[in-house]
């Protein structure tokens, strides 16, 4: 079993989450790389095998057919549905409007940009933005079956998404930010990103209790959305902090995990969170 230092236990400072012009030091950027490599890993073999399958689904994210209904589902491809590695449904309530620009985070096989296209129609555009380069692969692969016009893949991280300030209306991001590191790092990207008054849509893993050391400390839960997953009062506040108002938790439900005895286990939970950057920011 790998174990992480201090990836969880210290922030990495500002540029770690970037493009590798971090200046942290020894352990903390060692554990930074390593877990970027185990991520991309783990999701660059689901894009390969173009399935979630269940040797490694073990203790992580849902599969598409339980989180879209069947009518989404037959309007993208059996290989963007198989690749869904979500906890929630985030396109589904987050009212996207004709002509709106929207942004995924971590848009894995391209699933919910797929939807979120059929909402913004042609006057819209969707983008999504994804580390793992067999991810993105597979959601150009599918955005050519579909012939659809309004999407764009493009390589890059979330805590430093390659696109210009203020000019997303729409943020959404399904069972990735669990994933990283520095969650307010994160947050503020998408504040910096969306326009005055645009809105984020996210499901994510959070739990009601803290997590123990050694969940946290271990590389596997971690690339299951496990190991990261945040305090649920303290995510909501990194949120609140950052400027955002109007916060909303729109679904909480018990996250699906493989039980093993660990009662901890029992306080993680699948959220959708929407907030707004206000107006004036
Ligand atoms: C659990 S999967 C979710 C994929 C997609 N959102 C879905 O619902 O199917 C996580 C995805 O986020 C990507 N990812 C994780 N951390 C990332 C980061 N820091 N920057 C960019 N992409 C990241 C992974 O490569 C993977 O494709």
């Amino acid at each position: 079993m790998k174990l992480l230092n201090s990836v969880n236990v210290v922030q990495p400072r500002t540029g770690c989450g970037g493009t590798g012009n971090c200046t942290c030091k020894g352990e903390q950027h060692n554990d930074m790389t390593q877990l970027v490599d185990a991520i991309q890993e783990r999701y660059g073999q689901i894009a390969e095998r173009g399935s979630f399958n269940e040797s490694l689904a073990s203790s992580c994210c849902g599969n598409a057919s339980s989180l879209y209904s069947d009518t989404d589902l037959s309007t993208i491809t059996p290989q963007a549905a198989g690749a869904s590695a979500g906890c929630g449904n985030p396109v589904g309530i987050a009212d996207v409007k004709p002509g709106e620009t929207v942004l995924d985070l971590g848009s894995g096989g391209g699933i919910d940009c797929f939807l979120a296209a059929q909402a913004t129609g042609d006057a819209g555009h969707v983008y999504g933005v994804d580390m793992t380069l067999a991810m993105l692969k597979l959601a150009r692969e599918n955005a050519e079956k579909l012939d659809v016009q309004n999407v764009t893949f493009l390589a890059g991280r979330i805590e430093a998404v390659p696109m210009p300030d203020e000019s997303i209306d729409l943020i959404i991001s399904n069972c990735v930010i669990a994933l990283a590191p520095d969650k307010k790092l994160v947050f503020e990207e998408i504040f910096r990103l969306l326009k005055p008054g645009g809105r984020f849509v996210v499901a994510d893993v959070v739990s009601t209790t803290e997590l123990p050391l050694e969940a946290r400390r271990n590389m596997a839960e971690w690339v299951s959305c496990i190991g990261g997953a945040d305090l649920m009062s303290r995510y909501l506040d990194r949120i609140s902090e950052t400027g955002f108002v109007d916060l909303d938790v729109m679904t909480d439900v018990p996250f699906q995990s493989d039980a093993d005895g660990d009662q901890w286990r029992e306080s993680l939970r699948g959220v959708t969170v929407r907030a707004f950057k206000p107006a004036s920011a």
